[in-house]
């Protein structure tokens, strides 16, 4: 799977995807992320890739020339499932939304800035708008990267145990299960007995109500 993000900030991408997981996926060429600097496309001395709004009011909006320039070439190249803009008006990401989006070939990921982008870029060549949460960051290069790393890992073979990307929380709607690890008494803070009873149903039991009662507590929304 392949991910064209396009960003007046290319340096904020340069580390998220260069470790751990999402590192591995590019090394064993399941998934490919490729950050293109917007400026490169903007025309003039200055680059400019903003200007000020129509109708006045406060910030500068991002203009439409470098954003074409720039899709127009990536899709002259392959072709595009998705082009995501990344926007606190978009649809809130979750569980569904990554799965969706990880059997897709190809994505363009368009991070905004300042006031936002003129409205004819989205009209025009944005298929979904993505938000990750109701707040406001200053950019979209960092939600670019919670979208990529959801997405990356559900892809199969980036995981070395598949399962685990299964049984996280939320594929089932419902939250994980507590974990414990050695030692099995910490100053007297115990780990459950069944976990350490290897009877492995029972302790599948245990796990399945445990993630029923943990989701009942913090997110009753999920079960309704
Ligand atoms: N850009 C700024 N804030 C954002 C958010 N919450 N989600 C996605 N993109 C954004």
């Amino acid at each position: 799977m392949r991910f064209d993000i396009i960003s007046v900030l290319p340096g904020l991408l340069e580390s998220p995807f260069a470790h751990s997981i999402l590192q591995r996926a590019q090394k064993k060429g399941i998934s490919e992320i490729v950050v293109h600097n917007l400026r490169d496309y903007a025309a003039g001395k200055q680059k400019s890739v903003d200007d000020y709004p129509y109708g006045g009011g406060s910030g500068m909006v991002m203009t439409i020339p470098p954003f074409a320039a720039c899709i127009e070439k990536l899709k002259s190249e392959r072709e595009y499932d998705d082009i995501i803009f990344m926007s606190p008006d978009g649809e809130t990401l979750n569980q569904k939304i990554a799965n969706q989006l990880s059997i897709k070939k190809n994505i363009i990921i368009l991070c905004g800035h300042y006031k936002g982008i003129d409205q004819r870029i989205r009209d025009i060549y944005v298929t979904r708008e993505v938000s990750i949460g109701d707040y406001v960051l200053s950019g979209g290069e960092l939600p670019a990267a919670v979208l990529v790393d959801a997405v990356v890992r559900l892809i199969p073979g980036v995981l070395s145990d598949e399962t685990s990307a299964l049984s996280d929380s939320f594929q089932n709607d419902l939250l994980d299960a507590p974990v414990y690890t050695r030692p099995a008494d910490w100053n007297g803070h115990k780990v459950p007995d069944i976990l350490l009873s290897g009877n492995t149903p029972e302790i599948e039991k245990w796990r399945f109500e445990q993630a029923i009662e943990r989701t009942k507590v913090r997110r009753p929304d999920l079960l309704e």
